[in-house]
């Protein structure tokens, strides 16, 4: 073998091993972080908290999602910091929030100080409601809840019905029935992907 060839054999072999190492598939594939969606609610008697419950259940069935199910008076600024979603649920008390959903997104500023430093922007939000009448706010208040969220810089995410998930739970349809708890898992599960697509990058 001569000089020249000596040298391109070497050149050869340095190339396939440097291949080897950096494609080899024996490489660790990096730990995939959780998707943490926030659910937050009020609820007096207990209409708006079973569709809480279903819209946790709904982002839980997205493998990698961990969830947070809080009633709104025991939310502290750290669960919201460290979440990538967060959806609200609120009863339609005359025709919008409840008093007590609109002190928790107020507290984002007075409490929290997170509408200041811009800490809620590019987090996915989304809302649903439950009240009484079939056509007396609760399109209002999911879309108040929407209004509060997008002040705030969020990525607002809609599922369910056509405003999102909502429930009419009053003498002519009491409770929550089984098409209302399905719109529930769909806002959970429609929250739950579209934080992971973009916190991890999606390939659709
Ligand atoms: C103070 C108050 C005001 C309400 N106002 C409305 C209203 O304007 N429209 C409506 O559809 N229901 C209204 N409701 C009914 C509640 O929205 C409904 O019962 C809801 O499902 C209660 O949710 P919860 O069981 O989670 O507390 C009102 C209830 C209360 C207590």
């Amino acid at each position: 073998m001569n000089q020249r060839e000596f040298h391109k054999k070497v050149g050869i072999s340095w190339v396939a091993a440097v291949l080897f190492f950096t494609c080899s598939p024996t490489q660790a594939a990096e730990p995939v972080a959780p998707v943490s969606v926030l659910i937050v609610y009020h609820s007096a008697s207990g209409n708006t908290e079973k569709m809480a419950q279903a819209v946790a259940e709904g982002a839980k069935a997205i493998s990698g999602t961990k969830v947070v199910l809080k009633r709104v008076g025991e939310v502290a600024a750290d669960d919201l910091v460290s979440s990538d979603a967060v959806i609200v649920g609120s009863p339609v008390y005359f025709g919008n929030m409840s008093g007590e959903v609109k002190t928790f997104f107020d507290n984002w500023n007075l409490k929290f100080r997170l509408s200041q430093e811009r800490r809620m922007a590019n987090k996915v939000g989304g809302a649903f409601a439950t009240g009484a009448s079939i056509s007396s706010g609760k399109e209002v208040t999911v879309l108040t809840i929407i209004g509060a969220m997008l002040v705030n810089q969020m990525i607002i995410v809609s599922g369910g019905g056509g405003f999102s998930a909502s429930a009419t739970t009053g003498p002519t349809s009491p409770g929550i029935d089984e098409k209302e708890m399905a719109e529930a898992q769909d806002l959970g599960k429609r929250v739950a992907e579209i934080a992971a697509a973009i916190k991890r990058g999606s390939s659709k």
